[in-house]
């Protein structure tokens, strides 16, 4: 069996990467199984430079191949951002209420058909040093000033995906992973990591 190392302390990640991978020969092992292992610095000026990087620090780091992914909101009328900052946008990490106050001022000026969106999820995939697999997953919306909905995270409650009439969160979560930039990001990885293996004469006939 092929080990990989997802570059996550979310169990609800390492949960839904193993129940879309249920039948793949692969065994998932996340950064709890590694308590000694420093965390990366993401400081990269694009999605996928981060993910790149935190994939390649794990990979050398454990000697496994590491599943690293970066994932943020992009908006039109705000020239890209909060983009690789959707983290900390309003000033500290995680603070999801902030984040979402200084959204809803960004764009309240701007009317709503012109508050196109995308969440953005690129995933690589590193073995010890080099890069071997990437994908960049994507979901386009709208950004709502109203907030609708109790699910999801972050700024799930102000983006709108127009054929739902819903934002993504009031959508149930395996609805939303389904459509999500990280499901997009994930089905097509594990799509290239099953092509990647049996090019190596790794994946078990
Ligand atoms: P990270 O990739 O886990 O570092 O996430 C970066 C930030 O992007 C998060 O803190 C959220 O603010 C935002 N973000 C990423 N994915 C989602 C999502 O699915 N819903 C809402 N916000 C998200």
């Amino acid at each position: 069996m092929v080990e990989i190392l997802l570059a996550t302390h979310n169990a609800g990640k390492i949960r839904e990467i193993r129940r879309l991978a249920a039948d793949a020969p692969l065994v998932w092992h996340g950064l709890d199984d590694f308590p000694a292992v420093p965390e990366a610095v993401e400081d990269g000026a694009t999605f996928s430079a981060n993910a790149r990087k935190k994939a390649l620090h794990f990979a050398a780091a454990t000697g496994l191949l590491a599943l690293a992914d970066d994932s943020g909101l992009e908006v039109d009328c705000l020239a890209g951002a909060p983009g690789v900052h959707s983290a900390r946008y309003a000033g500290y990490a995680h603070d999801y209420a902030a984040n979402n106050r200084r959204l809803v001022a960004a764009v309240s000026g701007v009317a709503p058909a012109q508050r196109t969106a995308r969440f953005r999820c690129v995933m690589a995939l590193a073995r010890p040093g080099e890069v071997v697999l990437e994908t960049d997953g994507q979901i386009e919306g709208l950004i709502v000033t109203e907030s609708r909905g109790t699910g999801g995270f972050g700024y799930d409650p102000h983006f709108l995906v127009p054929q739902f009439n819903r934002t993504l969160a009031e959508l149930p979560p395996d609805d939303k992973n389904a459509i999500s930039h990280r499901g997009n990001a994930l089905r097509a990885m594990l799509i290239q990591i099953e092509q990647w293996l049996r090019g190596q004469g790794d994946w078990p006939a």
